[in-house]
């Protein structure tokens, strides 16, 4: 192992931790984390903690502040060279006064895209590129998609008896209390879940993160009808609550869910392809989401093939009956799954 290069993963596996703050805070901006080192010391650290706020690199370099002179900046994501909500990083880099900034990944968005390494060397800094490439790229995953195609990153949460069944279940929960805690952290991380209404009307789930306990996501409820009942637990204000819907429900309904502090993404009419509420959440801000069910949903974003990666969790119990998975055998046939509890879990990621 080459001994700089050690060095730097250290410190940049400290900067995608940094980022992973950020969790369900960003919205469709990156998960970026930022370390200034000088002479082996930290002397400053960020992250990016909400859209709109200021970016890793900044807080870093105001944490250091004179110390930032001849360090190295390590950040999990090439640093911007536009005027977003904030002026361009690269610029607040040069005028500190850092020599060397070693990053994890190029950001794919078109307006940066190798542009700011460029704006870096051009200006005499040392960059070193590619570090722990993987973790960022990975933490990224849903910021690529968005940036790329304008739509949010789709994972369907999917559990299943070993006969392929989402309904008739003999108890509540069919999946162990292990995979239960997995998928709540999995809702802190992603930021927002989405579900059909019967689901909300037969289950009447929460949707937070009570598991883990550190950020409830954003819920969604495609609710063409306007059925949702006002006593639901959906409506418990401990985070954003959206309502998918037609526009001319009664506006009497929803002044008084509006009045309760809910959301409301109006469309036309009753029947919405899912390449339509996947434009309306990016329009919305919403970066990535998890569809948690029910059947009919889960088999429209299959059959249109509109989703990144599937977690197919497969708990021991056959029920014979029970609305069906209409999942082709093929997508799992390969893939060896993870023991979690008592459940399989299959990890689909739909480009491989
Ligand atoms: N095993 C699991 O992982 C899992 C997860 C969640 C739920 N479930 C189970 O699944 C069952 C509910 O599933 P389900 O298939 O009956 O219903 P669902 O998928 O939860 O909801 C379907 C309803 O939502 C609305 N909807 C969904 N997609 C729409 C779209 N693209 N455009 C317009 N409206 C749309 C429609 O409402 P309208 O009828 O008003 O038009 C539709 O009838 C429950 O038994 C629940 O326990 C299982
Ligand atoms: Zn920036």
């Amino acid at each position: 192992m080459n001994i700089t290069r050690a060095y730097d993963e250290m410190f940049m596996a400290y900067a995608n931790l940094l980022a992973q703050k950020g969790w369900a805070k960003t919205g469709t901006n990156p998960l970026v984390g930022a370390v200034i080192v000088k002479d082996d010391e930290i002397v400053g650290e960020g992250f990016h903690r909400k859209i709109g706020e200021a970016h890793a690199e900044i807080c870093a370099l105001a944490q250091a502040g004179e110390r930032a002179r001849e360090s190295t900046l390590y950040v999990n994501l090439e640093p911007c060279t536009t005027y977003g909500h904030t002026p361009p990083c690269v610029n607040a880099i040069i005028r500190a006064g850092v020599n060397r900034v070693v990053i994890g990944a190029i950001d794919p968005n078109p307006e940066v895209n190798g542009r700011g390494i460029k704006y870096l060397t051009d200006a005499g800094i040392e960059v070193v590129q590619d570090i722990l490439k993987h973790w960022t790229d990975n933490l990224n995953r849903w910021y690529y998609k968005f940036i790329k195609e304008n739509l949010p990153y789709v994972i369907l949460k999917i559990a299943a008896s070993e006969d392929m069944r989402l309904s008739g279940y003999p108890q509540k929960y069919i999946t162990s209390l292990q995979s239960r805690r997995y998928v709540h952290s999995l809702r802190s991380q992603i930021g927002a879940v989405m579900i059909g209404i019967n689901t909300l009307l037969v289950d009447n789930p929460y949707l937070t993160d009570r598991l883990v306990g550190r950020h409830n996501p954003t819920r969604i409820v495609i609710d063409p009808h306007l059925k949702i009942p006002l006593n639901t637990h959906f409506l418990i204000p401990d985070a954003h609550r959206i309502i998918i819907t037609d526009k001319n429900n009664p506006s009497e309904k929803i002044k008084k869910l509006s009045e309760r502090g809910v959301e409301f993404i109006l469309l036309d009419g009753t029947d919405y392809p899912p390449q339509k509420i996947l434009n309306a959440l990016a329009q919305s801000g919403i970066g990535a989401v998890m569809i948690e069910g029910g059947a009919l949903v889960f088999n429209q974003f299959l059959k249109s093939e509109l989703y990144d990666e599937i977690l197919l969790f497969v708990a021991p119990v056959t029920v014979n009956k029970g609305l069906e998975l209409k999942l082709e055998n093929t997508l799992i046939k390969n893939i060896v799954p993870e023991k979690i509890g008592g459940d399989k879990l299959y990890h689909v990621y739909r480009n491989n």
